[in-house]
């Protein structure tokens, strides 16, 4: 059995960004052009009003101040609110492999690795802009990558799941380095016409290189453990899929884009999450105060305050837990990535820290990691 390290991260981050202020005006915009359209139905009492949005809500609700978009227009177009993204020629890069190419040669140029070198690509996000070639091929090619690409969907945990894999296929021998790169175009799926969860979601791409930790001359992150779970809910879920059409489904449906219930996640997922870091603390022998970070997925700072204070036992300095949903909002299995990738370099040699994401499924993933 081989060691592990993480030796490069990168962060893409796109340009347009909607502030809360921005999202907000759209949305109530949205809402009196659904309201003036129906009036004579809401009258009668047969649909109900949108009501406005409110940026104090958002931030308090959960933190979240903007998010970066691919597409700001689209979003922000009361008669539209979603993005508009022209479609792109077979020959030509998709979306999220040209996102997750630009966050993979970060991640290389950071530990100074060829492409060519790297073994494994793994295109791990929630969602999957075709249903085949695997995006990861696709990837592959536009880095020159070598070995073999697959694609995989843990949701919001796809970040630590494809973490767990590679580490596991670089320990076992069969790869020397793999690439998980996730590129989350939230945006294209959020339901921006919903109140309730509006304000959610942001787009990124962030990518991890993985290496065997032998000869390793430069600053990196020993993968000490890794851990995932799942237990399945309906709370977080979005319907669409291969089979729309065949049950005669085209038409604009509200289960066809992200939908949660919010409170029923905030229940059930902290418990799930509390213990599973807690049992896998446990089992490595790893006790939490040894912790100098903690990573957290970046979907709510009220959950992260939580898992924080559960996990230390005690109420965690800024510091030991950075978030980035304030600036990225949730951004699905990227964020816990991106808060580790812009919040890691100054730790000193030896000090350790967590890795952990967790959302729909229920899924939840952990990463013990040490600076060396
Ligand atoms: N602006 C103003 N008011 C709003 C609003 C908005 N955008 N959205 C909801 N409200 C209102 C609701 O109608 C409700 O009003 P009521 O009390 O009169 O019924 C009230 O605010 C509270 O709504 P609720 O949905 O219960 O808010 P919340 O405090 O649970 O926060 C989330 C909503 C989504 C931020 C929160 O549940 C959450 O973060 N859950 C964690 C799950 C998560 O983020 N998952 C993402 C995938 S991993």
């Amino acid at each position: 059995m081989y060691n592990v390290a993480i030796t490069g991260t990168g962060v893409f981050t796109p340009s347009h960004i909607i502030t809360n202020d921005e999202l907000v005006a759209a949305f109530n915009a949205h809402a009196d052009l659904y309201n003036a359209e129906n009036e004579a139905e809401i009258a009668a009492g047969t649909v109900t009003a949108k009501p406005h949005s409110s940026s104090d809500f958002i931030v308090a609700a959960s933190g979240i101040e903007q998010r970066y978009v691919l597409d700001k227009d689209g979003i922000l177009d009361p008669a539209r609110m979603f993005p508009k993204l022209a479609a792109r020629p077979d020959d030509t890069p998709g979306f999220m492999a040209e996102i997750g190419v630009d966050a993979a040669q970060e991640a290389l140029a950071a530990a100074g690795i060829d492409a060519a070198d790297v073994d494994l690509v793994i295109c791990a996000a929630c969602n999957m802009e075709r249903a085949y070639p695997a995006i990861a091929v696709e990837i592959q090619q536009l880095l020159g990558a070598g070995g073999f690409a697959f694609d995989m969907n843990v949701a919001c945990s796809s970040a630590t799941f494809g973490i767990q894999t590679a580490s596991d296929m670089i320990r076992a021998g069969s790869i020397r380095r793999a690439l998980v790169i996730n590129p989350e175009i939230c945006s294209a799926h959020l339901e921006w016409r919903d109140r309730d969860c509006h304000f959610i979601f942001g787009d990124v791409a962030t990518a991890t290189l993985l290496e065997r930790d032998e000869d390793l001359t430069g600053p990196h992150f020993k993968v000490l453990s890794t851990r995932c779970a799942t237990q399945f809910s309906n709370n977080i879920r979005n319907n669409n899929g291969y089979l729309r059409r065949t049950h005669d489904q085209m038409e604009d449906r509200r289960d066809m884009q992200f939908m949660q219930n919010g409170r029923k996640v905030f229940k059930e997922v902290l418990p799930l999450v509390s213990k599973h870091i807690a049992d896998h603390l446990d089992d490595t022998g790893v006790p939490a105060t040894d912790f100098a970070r903690l990573w957290l997925h970046q979907a709510n700072k009220t959950m992260n305050d939580y898992i924080g204070k559960k996990v230390l036992g005690r109420i965690p300095e800024p510091h030991e837990q950075p978030n980035i949903l304030q600036d990225y909002a949730n951004t699905s299995s990227a964020g816990s990535i991106i808060a580790f990738s812009q919040n890691s370099d100054d730790l000193a040699v030896g000090a350790k820290g967590l890795i952990c994401s967790f959302g729909a499924g229920y899924s939840v993933g952990s990463v013990i990691v040490e600076r060396a």
